[in-house]
């Protein structure tokens, strides 16, 4: 499987703290069939991490890896929080895409709130050419309250990823709930980690996989864990969701 959402980078964020911890949060990943795994720090303000230490810290933390035997392939991404700036920043070159492929974006929301200027900023996106992925939707406020406004977004071409603890009760039942109604929906494209500790999220993959089997079919489990963030991964084109409907 390929874990596109990780802050396994040490000393970047609010992820791993030191390199022993990123280290077990390899081994960790490798042990639940993860292969692959998206560094994606947040970034901060506008300009930190930049593109270049988000860069210069994965090489060093895979070096390290391959010295204690650890198979774990890192690729390269951020986590930028949505802001007007965004693409103007992308359009200087200034923004790490998922594999630095300019195709994927990986852009979060605060837990309570969607900027009325979201829309513009995504549509500004994806006429250079780059497909937002909406994070953890199933933990924002608005979107679990209204989810016409994650519908509207998806159908003008973001995609969205779900934090495999939203599945298994990590985070709280309302979050759960949400979780389960956005992946039946067809909200979803990728189930990914978004591992900050050695323990928390990432020991929450597992059992999410087994969940997301259950609520959906194998093969669509697949195209969420394995297909889709492969095409990410190559800068593909993936296709929306079938069963998107909007929630009258
Ligand atoms: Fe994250």
């Amino acid at each position: 499987m390929i874990d596109i959402h990780s802050h396994i980078l040490p000393g970047l964020d609010d992820g791993a703290a030191t390199i022993e911890e990123a280290i077990a949060m390899a081994s960790c990943a490798i042990a639940d069939g993860i292969k692959q795994m998206v560094v994606t720090p947040h970034v901060k303000s506008r300009t930190y991490p930049s593109k270049k230490a988000i860069l210069d810290k994965m090489v060093n933390l895979q070096d390290v890896l391959q010295k204690n035997g650890i198979n774990l392939l890192l690729v390269p991404g951020a986590e930028y929080r949505i802001d007007p700036e965004l693409p103007r920043q992308l359009a200087r070159g200034e923004l790490l895409t998922i594999n630095d492929k300019g195709r994927y974006l990986l852009v979060e929301f605060s837990d309570v709130s969607v900027p009325d200027y979201s829309a513009d900023v995504f549509s500004e996106l994806l006429k250079q050419g780059v497909t937002p992925i909406i994070a953890h939707p199933e933990r924002n406020s608005v979107f679990i309250e209204d989810h016409n406004r994650l519908y509207e977004l998806l159908s003008n071409g973001a995609l969205a990823q779900l934090t495999s603890g939203s599945l298994t009760g990590y985070f709280s039942p309302y979050i759960t709930t949400a979780a389960r109604s956005f992946l039946e929906r067809g909200y979803i494209h990728f189930i990914a980690s978004d591992a900050h500790s050695r323990s928390g999220q990432l020991l929450q993959f597992k059992p999410a996989v087994w969940e997301a089997k259950r609520l959906l079919s194998e093969e669509e489990a697949r195209r969420l864990l394995i297909s889709n963030p492969q095409r990410a991964l190559r800068g593909e084109l993936i296709e929306a969701c079938e069963l998107m409907k909007k929630v009258i």
